[in-house]
């Protein structure tokens, strides 16, 4: 049984639900507590494939409830870095709950890292990285993917104005991403075409065991879900 510091959570709870609360619904707080949950739920099942994981709970809570506190897409401050914004918005939390300085870096560290585009950039250095990043990390991934994956693309598309799909262009019938991405007629502004560019090679970046379990049965469903949506244009 895990003791938890109540207050703190439930703070940084109410603090992100505030933080996230004028955004669209691709990536709301609805999505944050998703991904809390997510990570409770990976932590958990580790923890039973090896009891010996050492881990500290209270980062991955607070990197899970803080982890789109800061964004590459959404922050376009660019006379600061991601990592001094980051700072000025959680500082003051993290003082007013006398978090220890080892526990900040930590929480920054894995809110700064745990990027799709950051993620390509570190590399293959796996071992490195830290277990409360990658719980978070494939929190955050498989709640891009799955029944919950296509609605957050098209609200996503929709907040953008963007179409769901170009007629001959996609989605492509029985064609795996890699061969999609390879060809030279594509079109990067569609819902259909994040699914080839990045939905569908999430399952293979995933980093614990248990996340790439569930992810394989929710990138099945985007298959079904292709394939569903590609007969149906095609009528
Ligand atoms: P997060 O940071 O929570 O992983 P993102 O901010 O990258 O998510 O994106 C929010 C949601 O919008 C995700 O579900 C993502 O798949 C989707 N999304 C991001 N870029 C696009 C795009 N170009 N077209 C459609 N959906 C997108
Ligand atoms: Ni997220």
């Amino acid at each position: 049984m895990v003791v938890e510091n109540l207050n703190l959570i439930e703070e940084a709870k109410n603090f992100s639900r505030n933080f996230m609360q004028n955004n669209d619904p691709s990536h709301d707080w609805n999505h944050v507590e998703r991904v809390y949950k997510n990570a409770m739920f990976l932590i958990e099942q580790e923890k039973k494939l090896n009891e010996n994981l050492v881990y500290d709970l209270e980062v991955i809570q607070l990197a899970a409830l803080f982890h789109d506190i800061i964004d590459f897409k959404y922050d376009h401050d660019k006379s600061k870095s991601l990592d001094q914004i980051a700072q000025d918005r959680l500082g003051e939390f993290f003082s007013r709950f006398n978090l220890s300085m080892d526990k900040q870096e930590q929480v920054l560290h894995i809110i700064l890292n745990i990027s799709w585009r950051k993620e390509l950039e570190m590399g293959q250095k796996s071992d490195r990285i830290p277990i409360e990043l990658k719980i978070v990390r494939d929190a955050d991934r498989l709640d891009a993917i799955g029944a919950v994956g296509v609605a957050r693309c098209m609200a996503f598309s929709g907040a953008k104005n963007r179409p769901i799909y170009i007629e001959g262009v996609e989605p492509i019938h029985n064609m795996t991403a890699e061969q999609y991405n390879n060809q030279t007629i594509k079109n990067e502004s569609t819902a259909i075409n994040h699914f080839y560019e990045k939905l569908l090679l999430i399952k293979d970046k995933m980093q614990t065991q248990t996340g790439k379990k569930m992810a394989l049965e929710r990138h099945e469903f985007m298959l079904q879900y292709l394939n569903q949506f590609d007969t149906e244009i095609k009528l």
